[in-house]
């Protein structure tokens, strides 16, 4: 069965084809002239489902969106659903600003929430989420993987995001225990 993923992002549908292939589902982009819906959601959830919603609209095709971001407690869950938007820029210039903001604070809990959202030929709705939890540094480490990776310590494993190999990021990371998520909710539905 093919599934559209709502994203563009080819490592993204690599990672998700690995893990539900499992099941004989094939991931398949989102065509390049799809529309891009708002994100009005307040929550990961919400704008995870408004665009499985709209890809499955557009294509026919059952649906899987996500919808993650970085929760930091002492900034009462910011960037939180604006993670991708939280200052102007690169990821480089949101580090910084978030580093900053964070100058004064004692407590560096933070964790990575990951949303998917998956509609079905029968307009079944599945949410799922995936967490990971870890620190927030007060300069980045490591130069791998992406947004607030280099900043983001994992204290199991005594290094950032950023320094994690690619594989080992996949299996403790929030989009992947969502991911597993899913698939343990779809194989009793489809
Ligand atoms: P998206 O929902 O995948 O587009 O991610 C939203 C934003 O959250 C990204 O632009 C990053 O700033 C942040 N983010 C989400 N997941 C990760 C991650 O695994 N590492 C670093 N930053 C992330």
């Amino acid at each position: 069965m093919q599934f559209v993923l709502a994203s563009h992002n080819q490592k993204k549908r690599k990672e998700m084809a690995e893990i539900l292939g499992e099941l004989g589902i094939e991931v398949v982009s989102l065509p390049q002239n799809a529309p891009e819906p708002e994100e009005t959601g307040a929550t990961f959830e919400e704008n995870a489902m408004i665009k499985a919603k709209s890809a499955a609209q557009y294509t026919g095709l059952p649906a899987i969106a996500d919808d993650s971001g970085l929760c930091v407690d002492a900034l009462d869950g910011a960037p939180g659903i604006y993670s991708a938007r939280y200052c102007e820029g690169t990821d480089s210039d949101r580090n910084t600003f978030l580093v900053e903001n964070m100058r004064d604070k004692d407590n560096r809990t933070c964790r990575f929430v990951c949303a998917i959202a998956c509609v079905l030929p029968d307009g079944q709705e599945i949410t799922v989420r995936g967490e990971c939890e870890g620190e927030l540094l007060r300069e980045s480490r490591g130069a791998g993987g992406f947004g607030y990776d280099p900043l983001f310590f994992v204290p199991a494993y005594g290094c950032t995001f950023g320094e994690l190999p690619g594989e080992v990021k996949n299996q403790i990371s929030h989009r992947g225990r969502a991911l597993r998520a899913l698939k343990d909710v779809l194989k009793n539905r489809i």
